[in-house]
């Protein structure tokens, strides 16, 4: 019995040493130590073995197990390594060449102008809504009382999606949907995107941004527009900007105007950057035509209102001294890392 363990364990060591891939040592593991194995063939056999020979006998093939299943496992994390380092090597990762870095993205002019205008309607008590870019025409020009012979009805300015679909000319659609909700009163802005058919030049894109703005209460003046616009200039330009309401027209205000804030370049004498006019527009605004609160379900001799459109882009270029509109398009991270 202890030459034929002996045998046994000299068989498997050898066959053991010579398995050079990790399948044909499970082969080996399976010959010795498996359900048919030959050392459980032994073990098997123990029942003939005398009685007082049992102790002994049974030491002797745990020894011989416990050596295999040691060598066993010593083989196989060699195994493992070698096929490790081979797969390594075949990678060839060349460490020596210069890593790529990663290049941050930077917040946009447009972005950083318009949380500039949020941060200003916020603090004085503005809610913040958005209304879809495809309008219909209603929303888009007959709740806003703009007749049907208005030119910007016109398809020569106005992106048609379909007789009655526009993509949306202005942001003051949002200003209907805020007032058919019919909770009062309202205080809100309108950022987003809008579309002209327009070329494309140095102030002009068929894509760009407003900021529509309504208030909605009783008692609302011609003097409350003032007040808040002129303090939203005042935050935006500095506190030493002043502003001048033009008259102006528009279909869905009633008295309208422009704003003009006082050129914070040159303080108002007149520079390049005015266009030595002292003045520069930034937004078209007035008192809430009563046509436009009627249509939305709002009597006109109980509540009146105000409304201001601004161009978000306008008030970046100027912002930020940027000459060319287009620059705000293109992308390119040479340009945005500069604000
Ligand atoms: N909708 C105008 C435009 O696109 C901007 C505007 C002017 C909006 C006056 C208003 C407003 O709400 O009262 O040019």
């Amino acid at each position: 019995m202890k030459d034929k363990l002996q045998r046994i364990k000299e068989e498997a060591f050898k066959q053991i040493q010579d398995s050079d891939a990790l399948e044909k040592l499970n082969e080996v593991r399976v010959a010795f130590l498996g359900k048919k194995g030959e050392l459980t063939a032994v073990l098997k056999s123990m029942k003939d073995v005398a009685p007082e020979d049992k102790p002994m006998v049974g030491q002797l093939v745990n020894d011989t197990r416990q050596a295999i299943e040691a060598l066993l496992e010593e083989t196989k994390s060699k195994l493992e390594k070698a096929a490790l380092q081979l797969k390594l090597q075949n990678e060839g990762i060349d460490v020596t060449l210069p890593a790529k870095k990663e290049q941050l993205g930077h917040r946009h002019p447009n972005t950083i102008a318009l949380e500039e205008v949020e941060r200003i309607f916020i603090g004085m008590g503005y809610e913040v809504v958005e209304g879809p870019e495809i309008e219909n025409n209603y929303y888009n020009f007959d709740a806003l009382n703009i007749p049907d012979n208005h030119p910007a009805k016109d398809e020569q300015d106005t992106f048609y999606i379909n007789s009655d679909m526009v993509l949306r000319t202005a942001t003051s659609p949002v200003q209907v949907r805020e007032m058919e909700k019919g909770k009062l009163p309202i205080r809100m802005i309108a950022p987003g995107r809008v579309f002209r058919s327009d070329e494309v030049d140095a102030t002009h894109s068929p894509s760009f941004h407003q900021v529509e703005g309504l208030v909605i209460d009783k008692n609302i003046t011609f003097a409350d527009l003032k007040g808040t616009l002129a303090e939203f200039a005042k935050e935006l330009f500095g506190p030493d900007t002043k502003v001048k309401f033009r008259p102006h027209y528009f279909p869905f205000t009633e008295p309208s105007a422009e704003l003009d804030v006082s050129c914070y370049k040159c303080g108002g004498k007149g520079c390049r950057f005015c266009k030595g006019e002292g003045w520069i527009e930034i937004l078209g605004c007035g008192m809430v035509h009563p046509n436009v609160l009627r249509m939305s379900g709002i009597d006109p001799d109980e509540y009146s209102g105000f409304a201001f459109g601004m161009g978000l882009e306008r008030i970046a270029l100027l912002k930020y001294e940027i000459d060319d509109m287009r620059l705000l398009y293109e992308n390119d991270y040479r340009f945005l890392k500069q604000f």
